[in-house]
């Protein structure tokens, strides 16, 4: 993987990732937010890398690069093998955001009918296409999600399901960005989001950059934070929204919503439709990653329990529906009854 000059700040616009001169370009998430850092991809293997080792991480932002990965494969000698092991490789390295399976499934149906001359140029379009609907799914979601956001709302928002996450502008984010636009935000709760720390590192980025009012807070205040009403309501994204509307998201998320539940706070989702996953029921159906012991037995990179304490790394946990009060996609909101709502927006 080489280090590449930042070529993509500037002008208050970033994009997680995007394809340069036959290459992938990624901001590396895991050096921010003491560096602005991008890697300059040129194997689909560093692109399955970049995303186990979450350098690009957030559902929607690792189906795009994984798309971008699939143009990378189409360079081999023999290129519709080696696509098809790329697809099969880059689906494998993170389960739960089923955005990244939805991706690569794209890509493979293009690879299926693509005249073998113009496999490389037909794959680059799909993933240009996949990651331009995302950025319109962003700020479509960012209008529905914003007028549902009482004045001089004090929002709670989990993880980072901003531009960072997604494409360029966020989904959580995006509806607190855009509502910030309208003056309707007076101030973000960040949780910082341990193990590795989402929140600290790259929402506080991301809103510090638009100027939006923020403050962190350890994961364990949200609730002392409801309990002195100064809560108006949580917004967080989603990795997979079963056909029932349980929604995966980041461990925590969960925690939030029976906190949010108990004070009679709203719990909003923002997602876009690739999000949905109709063929889970529920969200037990749900495959849920769990990483390595490391993540939380180190804080960036320093031990911080005795030596050869274990641990449980859950990366993601569900939200079920009945806690959710609305799940806000970029052709409209759902809401309960999410079987029947989610259906209807999926026409
Ligand atoms: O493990 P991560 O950092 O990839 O988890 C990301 C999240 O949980 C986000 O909230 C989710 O992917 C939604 S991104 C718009």
């Amino acid at each position: 993987m080489a280090e590449v000059a930042p070529v993509l700040a500037g002008n208050g616009v970033f994009r997680a990732v995007e394809w340069r001169e036959g290459k992938v370009l990624m901001l590396d998430q895991t050096r921010l937010p003491a560096e602005e850092a991008y890697l300059e991809l040129s194997d689909w293997r560093e692109v399955a890398e970049a995303i186990r080792t979450m350098r690009v991480r957030g559902a929607p932002a690792i189906g795009i690069a994984a798309a971008y990965g699939t143009a990378l494969a189409a360079g081999a000698e023999d290129p519709l093998g080696e696509v098809d092991q790329a697809c099969r490789e880059l689906k494998a390295t993170r389960p739960t955001a089923v955005n990244l399976a939805w991706a690569v499934e794209r890509m493979r149906a293009v690879a299926r009918n693509a005249p073998r001359e113009s496999l490389r140029d037909s794959l680059l379009a799909e993933a240009d296409r996949i990651a331009a609907e995302q950025d319109a799914a962003d700020h479509a979601i960012g209008e529905w999600g914003a007028d549902l956001l009482p004045p001089d709302c004090r929002a709670l928002t989990h993880c980072n399901a901003g531009g960072l996450a997604t494409y360029s502008y966020g989904t959580a984010l995006g509806v607190i960005k855009t509502a910030f636009r309208r003056g309707r935000i007076a101030h973000v709760w960040v949780d910082e989001t341990r193990p590795l720390l989402q929140g600290a590192r790259l929402t506080a980025w991301e809103l510090m950059r638009e100027g939006i009012p923020m403050s962190l807070i350890c994961d364990n205040m949200a609730g002392h934070l409801m309990s002195r009403g100064e809560v108006d309501a949580v917004v967080t994204g989603a990795d997979r929204v079963a056909a029932n509307g349980d929604s995966a998201n980041k461990i925590g998320t969960y925690t939030l919503a029976v906190l949010a539940a108990r004070h009679g706070i709203p719990f909003y989702i923002a997602a876009p439709i690739s999000t949905l996953d109709m063929e889970s029921p529920d969200g037990g159906a749900i495959p849920i990653e769990e990483r390595d012991e490391t993540e939380v037995t180190t804080l960036a990179g320093t031990a911080i329990a005795p030596a050869g304490a274990r641990a449980r790394n859950f990366a993601f946990d569900v939200t079920p529906a009945e806690l959710i009060t609305a799940i806000i996609t970029e052709r409209g909101v759902a809401r309960p009854p999410y079987e029947r709502s989610l259906r209807e927006l999926l026409g």
